[in-house]
This record gives C-alpha cells, structure tokens and sequence, in this order.
C-alpha cells in the first residue's frame, strides 16, 4: 500500500509504498478513505517533545481517519466488511490507504457526512466532549467559557455545550464572531482586541482552556470558587488552583468508541455539524502541514512565514483525502466480480461502477 512517512525527527514526509498492516484477532482493516491533521501529528514529528511522545522510526502519522471495513479478525464482532466507519486509531498511522485499528476505537458514520467531513471528527469533538463532560463536568443552567472556540476542539465545545443547556462564551478571533454565535456561542471575546478578564461581568463555571500561557494564568480570575479549569495544552499550577479554590488539570483524550457513538448520533440528527477547512491529497501531506504550521510557529522546522505557508482560515480541520488510482479500482471490482459477480445481471461494468461510486463518495 501508500504511505506517507516520517524516516528521522524534523524530516520530510515522503510518499511511497509500504507493507500492508496485518491485523490481530480483535483487529479490523480498514481501507482509509480520509485521514485529518492534527497538531500533535507535527510535535510528535518534530521530536521536541520525544521524551513524553515517543515515535518509532520509520513513522506513519494520523490519529484518526474514515473508511471502509476491508478485513474483520477472528474475535470481531462489531462490524463486518463493507460497513463504513470512522475513529481513532490505536497509535497513529491513518496516513495510508490501510490501517489496522481495535474495533473498539471506532463507530459507524453518520450517513449524513461524507468520508471527508468524518475523517475530520473523532479527535476534535471526543476532545471536546471529555474536555467539558469529563472533566469539566458542565451540567445544563451552568456557564462555560471556551478559549479558542473557533478551533477544531472549541467549535465542538461550544456546539456540545450550548446542546447541554450552558450558557457559552467563547474568546477568538473578531472574525469569527459569526460563526461562533451560529453554532451556539452567547457571547465571543476578541482576544485581539480585548482581555476577557477585563470584560467578562461574571464568574463562570468552568473553562476550557484551548490555549495556555497567559490564557491560562488569567482564567482564575473568571472561576467561581468550586468551578473547574479543564486544559488541554499545558500543565495547570496546582498552586494556583489551591488559591483560587477551584479545581483544575490537563486532561488527555482518551478515545472511546462509546463516546463517539453517541457524537455520531448527534451528527447524524443535525444537533451538530462538522467544519472542514480544506481538502488534501494524501500525498500532499507535508502541504497541509505547511498549514497548520502557521499556528505552531518551531515546529517540524518550518517558519511561519516560511515559503508556501499561508494564514489557514482559523476554523475547521484539513483533511487528507486517499485518492485511489483507476488501476487499482479496476483490479478491485475485478476480484469483487470473481467472487461475487456470477449473478444474473451482475457484469465486470456493474461492480466497476459500483466500485468507482464508493471511491467518489
Ligand atoms: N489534550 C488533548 O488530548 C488534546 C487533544 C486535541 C487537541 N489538543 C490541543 O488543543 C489545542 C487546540 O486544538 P485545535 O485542533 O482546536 O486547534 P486549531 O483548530 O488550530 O484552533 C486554534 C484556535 O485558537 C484560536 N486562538 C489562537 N490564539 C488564541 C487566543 N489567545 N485566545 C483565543 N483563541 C485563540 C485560533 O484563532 P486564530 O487563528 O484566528 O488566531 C484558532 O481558531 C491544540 O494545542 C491541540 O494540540 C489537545
């Protein structure tokens, strides 16, 4: 199969052929249709941060994907070939045309999303969701600050918040403003232009501090006294939370397949969307990662302003699209057609045809 691969710490991504994955007993392959960049997918390449993130070289990145069930092991009952699915993935390596990942990191996809739109899905929003339930243990009545709401995590804060019935505010940038407030924010901060120490009238419950550093220093000042700091970037100052009377900790995703059901069953009625920023082929990998770069200037070696790094629209996820070459459709709707094709009605053309509508999907 392709891959796009890291060979040494703060290297280029090359794009070429490796072993397909084998799978074990509790193990399905899925054949990746999409994959979504994150954050961590350039630290973790970048090797600074190798102590608490290590990486076995040759690497293949990507946390989470969308696809299609290829192969099921002998102890997997969930699913079956054919279904289409979408999750995280146990290590990484969802930037290949296959993956092989426990069934219990994954659920079916919503049938109102495409592969891309899913693809962009399990890191943000299960983030999101053990960010503000998890951790924040935010009930409905109570309310919420989120700092950088318009994010891939802070747009699904603010959507599964405002669902929960908690007043949401949001800090961003002005730009943004609109979008927020369609997706259930009652309030946005321009943290350009103003501190929202400074402006916020009362304390809030709890805050979901997508950002850090000073950010994350100043947010005691919001607490109510008993509410809870939930960061998903830095440490928090125990000392800090001592003083303030408030709880507060880091907080890790931890993906859950029981977790992401539930998520799809939201996307799926329409209570929340998905927000993609744009589209890429798979082996265009290290362009999306030119991107996002912009937001994580000393990472991965690359500049901010480096060549070919633009300001990326500041919300939605970039996805990573598996483009499948017409030969190896062709070959595909050939075996499907050996094994299954000798019905009536059912020529080599039918299932090519059937193949190619699954790819384009
Ligand atoms: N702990 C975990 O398990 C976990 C899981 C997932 C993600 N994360 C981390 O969570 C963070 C957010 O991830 P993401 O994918 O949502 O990032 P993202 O999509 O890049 O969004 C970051 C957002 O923050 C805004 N922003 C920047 N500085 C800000 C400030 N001072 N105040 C308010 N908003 C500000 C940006 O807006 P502009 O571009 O307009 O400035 C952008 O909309 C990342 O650091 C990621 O590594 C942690």
């Amino acid at each position: 199969m392709k891959a796009v691969r890291l060979l040494e710490y703060g290297g280029q991504l090359v794009f070429n052929d490796v072993p397909t994955p084998p799978i074990a007993r509790d193990e399905i392959l899925v054949k990746i249709k999409s994959t979504a960049v994150n954050h961590l997918d350039l630290v973790e390449a970048s090797g600074t941060a190798r102590q608490i993130l290590p990486i076995d070289l040759p690497w293949i990145p990507g946390h989470e994907f969308s696809g299609v069930v290829e192969q099921i092991g002998s102890d997997v009952a969930a699913c079956e070939p054919g279904d289409a699915v979408f999750g995280t993935t146990t290590g990484m390596g969802a930037y290949a045309e296959y993956l092989a990942v426990k069934a219990a990191a994954i659920a079916r996809k919503p049938s109102n999303l495409s592969f891309e739109e899913a693809a962009s899905v399990p890191v943000a929003s299960q983030t999101a969701w053990q960010g503000i339930f998890t951790h924040g243990h935010l009930e409905k009545g109570q309310t919420i600050l989120i700092h950088g709401g318009a994010g891939a995590v802070g747009a699904y804060a603010v959507q599964l918040a405002s669902h929960a019935g908690a007043t949401v505010i949001a800090t961003a940038s002005g730009d943004d403003e609109a979008y927020l407030n369609s997706i259930g924010a009652s309030r946005v901060i321009d943290y350009r232009e103003a501190q929202f120490e400074k402006v916020l009238r009362e304390k809030v419950d709890v805050v979901f501090d997508l950002i850090g550093g000073d950010t994350q220093k100043r947010s005691f000042l919001v607490l109510k006294e008993g509410g809870h700091l939930v960061a998903a970037t830095q440490p928090v100052s125990q000392e800090e939370t001592a003083r303030h009377r408030v709880s507060g900790a880091m907080m890790r995703l931890a993906p859950s397949a029981d977790v992401l059901g539930r998520i799809a069953r939201l996307l799926e009625e329409g209570t929340i969307r998905p927000d993609v920023a744009t589209v890429y082929a798979l082996q265009d990998a290290a362009q999306a990662w030119k991107d996002i770069a912009g937001n994580l200037p000393g990472v991965h070696g690359m500049s901010p302003s480096g060549p070919g790094t633009a300001r990326r629209r500041s919300h939605g996820k970039i996805v990573l699209r598996v483009a499948w070459r017409e030969h190896e459709i062709r070959g595909r709707a050939y075996e499907i057609y050996l094994a299954r094709g000798a019905q009536p009605g059912c020529e080599l053309e039918d299932w090519l045809q059937a193949e190619r509508e699954l790819i384009a999907e």
